[in-house]
Parts: C-alpha cells; sequence; structure tokens
C-alpha cells in the first residue's frame, strides 16, 4: 500500500523505549540532547521584531516563487555584514533548509542517483535522501586530532550515478569547519567530475575563535556548481518562524540555469509563508545579540566538561572549532547503547550515541551545549564519574 520511500522500520528501538518509560513513569531526567534554542532557557532579545509578523504587508498575498525581494535583500544584507557579496537574484527561500534539501534532490538527481555526504553528519540526510528516491554514499570524516575530510575516499565513493558533494561546514556534530586547501580539492574534484557542491552553513555564525585558514563561506565558490543552505533557525534560533534559502553560486550559465529550475520547484510550493518573509530583515538586524548569548551558553558548559574531565579522564573530549555540540571519546568496554542506557537509568542524563550521527564506529557520546548551566554542570558531572566507575 505504501511506497519504499515510506518503508521505513517504525518499530521503537531500545532508547526510545527507555525514554517512553521513564516519561510514562514521570521520572524527569536531564536532557544533554536538547539542542532546540526556544527550549534552552536561553533569554533571547528580539526586540519588537516579531510585530512584523503581523503588519499591514501581511494582509496581502503576492507570492514570488524565489522569494519576495524584502526578504532576499535581508539575506544578502546579512551576508555584506560578514564581508561576503551575495547579490539577493542568487537567492532562493524555503521555509527550511531541510525543505530545500528536497528541492536540491529533485533539482539534481533522478531516481537512483547518489550523493556524497560526510561521515559523521547531520542524521536527517537519510530520511530526505530517501524521500527524494536518491541514495548516499558516505565518505568519512577522520579524526586525528582534528577533523578532516577524507578526500581519497570521497574521490572512490563517486559512481557514475553521483551528482553532487553534501557538506556540513561547520559539521554537526563535529563542529569542524573546511579549510582552504580542503575547498581547492573538493572543487577539483567536483569539476574533473562534473559534480556540484551542497554546503549547509545553518551554524556558520557560530565558530569559536577567528581561523584565517578556514573557508568563511561557500557563497562565494565560483568554479563550480554551489549550493549554500543557511536559515532562521540557526542564524537567529528561530525555528518555528520557517525561513531558510539557498544562495546559488557557480559558473554564470550554469547558475542562471539552476536558478530558473529551482524557480520553477519553488513556484510548486509556494510554501514560505509571508509573515516569515516581511518579519525576516527585523529579525536578522538582532543576529549579534542572539548569538553572542548563545556563543557564551555554548562556551560556559565546554568549560564546564572541560572541568568535570580534568586531566587523565577516561573520556576524551575531540577538539571542535564551532557549533552547538561536544563529541566525547569512551572507552570501548560497553557499547555506545550501554552507555547511554546506563547514563539515563542510573544518572538521569540522556545524551546521544555516536550512531545517532553515523560515526564509523563506537564509542562516542554526542552532547548538546545548549542546556542550561546549571543543569548541564551537574548532569555532565554524573556523565563523567559514570565513565569513571565503567558501569561498576
Ligand atoms: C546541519 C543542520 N542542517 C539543517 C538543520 C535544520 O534546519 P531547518 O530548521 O532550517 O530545517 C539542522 C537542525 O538542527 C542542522 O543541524
Amino acid at each position: 500500500m505504501f511506497s519504499s520511500r515510506a518503508a521505513w522500520n517504525l518499530t521503537p528501538n531500545s532508547l526510545s523505549i527507555a525514554i517512553a518509560r521513564r516519561r510514562a513513569a514521570g521520572r524527569p531526567f536531564d536532557d544533554l540532547t536538547e539542542s532546540n534554542p526556544t527550549r534552552a532557557g536561553l533569554a533571547l532579545d528580539y526586540g519588537d521584531s516579531f510585530e512584523a509578523l503581523a503588519s499591514e504587508p501581511v494582509t496581502r498575498y503576492e507570492p514570488d516563487p524565489r522569494g519576495l525581494a524584502v526578504a532576499r535583500d535581508a539575506v544578502g544584507d546579512y551576508y555584506r555584514a560578514r564581508g561576503l557579496t551575495v547579490d539577493p537574484e542568487r537567492v532562493v527561500l524555503a521555509a527550511s533548509t531541510s525543505e530545500a534539501y528536497g528541492w536540491l534532490f529533485k533539482l539534481l538527481c533522478d531516481p537512483g542517483d547518489d550523493v556524497l555526504v560526510a561521515h559523521p553528519s547531520y542524521p536527517l540526510f537519510d530520511d530526505l535522501a530517501r524521500l527524494e528516491g536518491v541514495s548516499l554514499r558516505p565518505f568519512a570524516l577522520t579524526y586525528e586530532g582534528r577533523w578532516e575530510l577524507d578526500l581519497d575516499g570521497l574521490r572512490d565513493a563517486i559512481t557514475p550515478r553521483t551528482r553532487a558533494v553534501l557538506l556540513v561546514h561547520p559539521n554537526n556534530p563535529t563542529g569542524s569547519f573546511i579549510d582552504r586547501e580542503t575547498l581547492e580539492a573538493l572543487v577539483a574534484v567536483c569539476s574533473a567530475r562534473g559534480l556540484c557542491l551542497v554546503a549547509d552553513e545553518v551554524f556558520g555564525d557560530y565558530g569559536w575563535a577567528p581561523d584565517a585558514g578556514r573557508v568563511e563561506s561557500f557563497v562565494d565558490v565560483s568554479a563550480v556548481l554551489t549550493f549554500t543552505l543557511s536559515g532562521l533557525s540557526k542564524v537567529v534560533a528561530l525555528p518555528q518562524v520557517k525561513l531558510g534559502w539557498i544562495v546559488v553560486g557557480g559558473p554564470d550559465a550554469q547558475r542562471a540555469e539552476a536558478l530558473a529550475r529551482l524557480e520553477m520547484i519553488a513556484d510548486c510550493y509556494l510554501s514560505v509563508a509571508a509573515p516569515a518573509q516581511h518579519a525576516a530583515a527585523g529579525f536578522l538586524a538582532r543576529r549579534g545579540a542572539v548569538q553572542a548569548a548563545i556563543l557564551a551558553r555554548v562556551a560556559a558548559n565546554r568549560a564546564a566538561l572541560r572541568r568535570a574531565l580534568g586531566d587523565g579522564s577516561r573520556a576524551t573530549l575531540l577538539a571542535a572549532e564551532g557549533g552547538w555540540y561536544a563529541v566525547l571519546r569512551v572507552p570501548r568496554t560497553h557499547t555506545e547503547e550501554q552507555w547511554v542506557l546506563a547514563l539515563l537509568e542510573r544518572d538521569d542524563v540522556l545524551v546521544h550515541p555516536g550512531w545517532f550521527f553515523d560515526f564509523a564506529r563506537e564509542a562516542f557520546l554526542v552532547i548538546s551545549l545548549l542546556p542550561p548551566e546549571a543543569t548541564f554542570a551537574g548532569a555532565i558531572a554524573r556523565v563523567v564519574a559514570r565513565i569513571e566507575d565503567d558501569l561498576a
């Protein structure tokens, strides 16, 4: 009765069963997987920018498939403030970056085509690709004191049906950026093999320290067709407003053709709400204070994590450069599932197992750095104590 695209295995896994049981029993726990910025107890100041959601222009329906000029101009201004040039004519709005992925897969791939994606990475890609009949071919993001793309692995993963290389920049959950040298190599591979680049930069404003060696953004890549994704979800911590965007870059003729075809796809949905578009400039204008508050929270929690680990812990905090997550390598004396279930049942803390993000091997825990500081400090102390005890 149902399509193979929707043939998910909906059987709950042991972790979701354990969580549901605890909730049903009214036994609270500290959730160190919480990365919803509207539930993290952050006092974010948007001034009066929510008022634009109910302003007079919102009473009219004047859809533009690429998005209203007022909102695309606001996206251009956002990049200009970051020292980057983005003509609003290169911008296509979507209701979210997730929707934008669906549109890009429709634009670039026939059913059965494939897209390369670095692992570990954002877990939603599996479902987003599957819904468009697209396969994902992983290549490794490896860790040797810092995260690096395995470019040989990337080249080996290319098939005659590969259409694009998908990168999250900085990556979720590893918090790693692409450096300039790696970008040059990526562009060379894509040019030689006729592939596009898709760069998800939703966390692009959340680098923890300046670094001249890293790529600031993919919006100015000009040698290959490149789609850079972002949106209000992370840039101003407003996932509920539902506004994302695609910046199209690359050689002129390909870029023009991609924009024309994307416009046709967007015209089939016209999914971006007028209120979100009219409010976009106001929200984006508040990003300085919003991002400062989030970066302060992330820094405080990462410092608490370092303090809890101290010297000589059995767990290692992996190096990262940005984002909202921490990755802990823990002893392989137990599986990730055993660690995570023990932390939930015995220590009242929920963390993500590495497999959720497609780590190539065990044992890693992924921890959100967004929860309130007092909650985080208490919970992370219990996590570290449990690791030192080795589930004794
Ligand atoms: C890497 C990455 N891309 C996209 C998204 C989703 O963004 P949106 O709300 O715009 O769909 C997330 C959300 O966590 C994310 O981590």
